[in-house]
């Protein structure tokens, strides 16, 4: 196909120099590409080499514990992708004697591992044709072929994936995806699109029909769902309290001030109550200041409001999770950006 190689030929003169492009170390791929996954490669790119300089190989990972890789992702999000690397790691430790299996039934297998991560893997370690189909790819096969499906309904995935699985035919595979994914992330944007300096403007359909700005189709934007958290901010002495956030919900596992969820912002007689009630047994305390903040989440809202607490005598907890820190060693501990900000603003 002609307008292939023209975008190969593109990208051999005009990509980015990447880490993870100048490797076929299928752990740096691994890596890097669950990294990428929801995050812009100027901020993955820092994470890539903290994790790299911290864990040089998977049986260095494989052997951290998971508060450690918690610590180190804090910041990037969907942390459940942090939890899985390490389920992963020790997988091919102890299982695959530390090398990376090099077939998609084997890698589907491995908790984190979707089509288009074990498709990375593929194409660029073992350069097998499987094609990575990520947004980008999505936007760049909609547009040239002016296809309308949009591309957030699952059945629609399989026909851009017949159309890459028949472009990659006879190309190198892991130039090929390195080119889409590049084009996508760099010419073919979502929104300030450089047609101009694109590769392939004379073969692209939806610029010939002037539907490139309403292309590629997403039908659902989901609702977001407003969270109303109280944090409280416990301190007696020269501590504070923290415990780690168990269940099945956002930020499972890292730590936390103790909290109190509720349907919409309490009023302060109402969280005095509440604190009585589900927090602290039979302690005396007085409220000090209070801080708001709105931390805005893919898929929900979370209005935050942090309250002082101030404690002359040791508080009793209803529950015996919480630990107490002093700010110093409230540094090792993996927390959410929204709690560290304020932790920072004291
Ligand atoms: N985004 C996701 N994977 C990527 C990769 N390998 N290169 C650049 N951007 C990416």
């Amino acid at each position: 196909m002609q307008n292939v190689l023209e975008i190969l030929i593109w990208y051999k003169k005009k990509s980015r120099p990447l880490p993870w492009r100048q490797t076929t170390d299928p752990y740096q791929i691994w890596l890097s590409e669950v990294i990428l996954q929801q995050t812009q490669v100027i901020q993955g790119l820092n994470y890539f080499h903290a994790f790299m300089e911290k864990y040089p190989s998977i049986s260095d990972l494989a052997s951290a514990n998971e508060q450690d890789i918690l610590k180190l992702w804090q910041g990037l999000g969907y942390y459940s992708r942090a939890r899985n690397l390490l389920k992963t790691a020790k997988l091919i430790h102890n299982s695959y004697k530390n090398s990376f299996p090099d077939t998609y039934k084997e890698l589907m297998k491995l908790p984190g591992i979707g089509d288009y991560t074990a498709s990375a893997i593929l194409s660029f370690a073992f350069n097998k044709p499987y094609p990575t189909l990520d947004g980008n790819v999505f936007r760049v096969i909609s547009r040239l072929y002016n296809l309308d499906l949009p591309i957030d309904v699952p059945r629609n995935r399989s026909v851009y994936k017949e159309i890459l699985e028949n472009l990659i035919q006879g190309n190198d595979p892991r130039l090929f995806n390195n080119a889409m994914m590049e084009l996508g992330a760099t010419v073919c944007k979502p929104k300030q699109v450089q047609c101009i300096s694109c590769p392939v403007q004379m073969h692209c359909m939806a610029l010939k029909y002037n539907t490139v700005y309403t292309l590629p189709i997403k039908l659902g934007k989901t609702k977001k769902r407003n969270r109303y958290f109280n944090y409280l901010y416990i301190t007696y002495k020269d501590k504070y309290y923290i415990h780690k956030r168990e269940g099945k919900d956002i930020w499972e596992n890292l730590y936390q001030l103790p909290l109190l969820e509720t349907d919409a912002v309490l009023n302060k007689p109402d969280l005095i109550s509440e604190i009585n009630s589900s927090i602290l047994s039979k302690s005396s305390f007085k409220l000090g200041k209070q801080k708001d903040y709105t931390h805005v989440l893919s898929h929900q809202t979370i209005e935050a409001r942090f309250t002082h607490l101030i404690c002359e005598e040791k508080p009793e907890f209803y529950s015996t999770e919480f630990v107490t820190v002093s700010s110093e060693k409230a540094n090792n501990y993996p927390v959410p950006v929204l709690v560290e900000k304020f932790l920072l603003s004291l």
